[in-house]
C-alpha cells in the first residue's frame, strides 16, 4: 500500500465522468434494490448516517427516509453539485451533502452508521480510511461496504484495468482480496457481522461491520453469516490465500 504522500487526486477524475455517470442505468436493478433493502434493515429512524463517496446521491436520496439525519459526501464536486439538485427535486430535507475525502472527518460526527459503496477499491491508503470511519462511529456503530475486491479476478482483468488508468480512461483501482480486506477491516477495530454477495458478481462483497460496543436498536439482529449461496465461497478463499498470505501486501 502506498503512503498517503503519494495519492493522487481523485477528484479530476469523478468531476470528468460525473455528468456521464449521473446518466448511467443501473447495471443490475435487482442486486442493487437486495443492498438497499438489507442496509434499510440495518438502519433506525434515529441514526445519524454518514456516506461516503455517494456520488450523484441516488442511494443516498432513498436512505435519507428511514434515518433522523443523512450527511453525504464525495471528493468530486462535480458530482456532488448533481447529488444536490436531486436531493432538492427530491425534497430531502434531513440529506445535506458535502465535498470530502473519505479519509477525511465529516462534520456532525459520530455517526451511528457509516456507509461506503463502490468505494473502498478507489482509495489509495484503504487503511486510513478505515481508520477514519472508526474515529467517526459511535461505540456500537456499523460499518456498511460494498466494494470490487479487483485482487479476486484474473491477471487479464487486472492489466486491462491498469492500462486505461495508465490513460486516464479509468480510476485508480487498489486490488484488494476479499481476504485482505476482511483483515483491514478487522485490524481497523472492527468485528465482521455480515459478508454477502447480491447478483452475480463474487467479488463485491456486502460487509456489515461493528465498531465494538453497544447500540441501541428496536431489534437487535444476531450476528450471523449469510447462506452458502451468498457468503464467499471456499475455492475463491482458498485461491486467495494460495497466492498470497493474509493481508500480505496489495497486489500492483
Ligand atoms: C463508483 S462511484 C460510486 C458512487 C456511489 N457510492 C454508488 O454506489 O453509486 C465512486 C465514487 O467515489 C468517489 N470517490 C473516489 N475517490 C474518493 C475519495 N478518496 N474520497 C471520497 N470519494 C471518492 C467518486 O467521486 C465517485 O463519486
Amino acid at each position: 500500500m502506498q503512503p498517503a504522500a503519494f495519492n493522487r487526486p481523485a477528484a479530476p477524475f469523478w468531476d470528468r465522468i460525473a455528468p456521464k455517470y449521473a446518466r448511467k442505468p443501473v447495471e443490475d436493478p435487482l442486486a442493487y434494490a437486495e443492498k438497499l433493502d438489507a442496509v434499510e434493515a440495518l438502519l433506525e429512524p434515529t441514526d445519524t448516517v454518514l456516506e461516503l463517496g455517494c456520488g450523484t446521491g441516488s442511494t443516498a436520496i432513498s436512505l435519507a427516509r428511514s434515518v433522523a439525519e443523512y450527511t453525504a459526501t464525495d471528493v468530486s464536486p462535480a458530482m456532488i453539485g448533481i447529488a444536490e439538485e436531486k436531493g432538492r427535486a427530491a425534497g430531502a430535507n434531513n440529506l445535506r451533502f458535502a465535498v470530502g475525502d473519505a479519509a477525511g472527518a465529516a462534520a456532525n460526527v459520530p455517526f451511528d452508521v457509516v456507509l461506503a459503496f463502490s468505494l473502498l477499491h478507489l482509495v489509495e491508503d484503504v487503511a486510513a480510511v478505515l481508520a477514519s470511519v472508526s474515529s467517526q462511529l459511535k461505540p456500537g456503530g456499523l460499518f456498511v461496504s460494498k466494494t470490487v475486491c479487483m485482487g479476486e479476478a484474473n491477471l487479464a482483468m487486472r492489466g486491462l484495468v491498469r492500462t486505461l488508468e495508465a490513460f486516464g480512461l479509468a480510476p485508480h483501482v487498489t486490488s484488494l482480496c476479499q481476504v485482505q480486506l476482511e483483515a483491514l477491516i478487522q485490524d481497523a477495530g472492527f468485528e465482521i457481522e455480515t459478508i454477502r454477495h447480491f447478483g452475480f458478481n463474487r467479488f463485491n462483497p456486502f460487509i456489515v461491520a461493528r465498531r465494538p460496543g453497544w447500540r441501541r436498536t428496536s431489534a437487535s439482529p444476531s450476528p450471523h453469516f449469510t447462506s452458502p449461496s451468498g457468503s464467499i465461497g471456499p475455492e475463491m478463499e482458498k485461491s486467495c490465500l494460495q497466492s498470497r498470505d493474509r493481508a500480505g501486501p496489495l497486489l500492483p
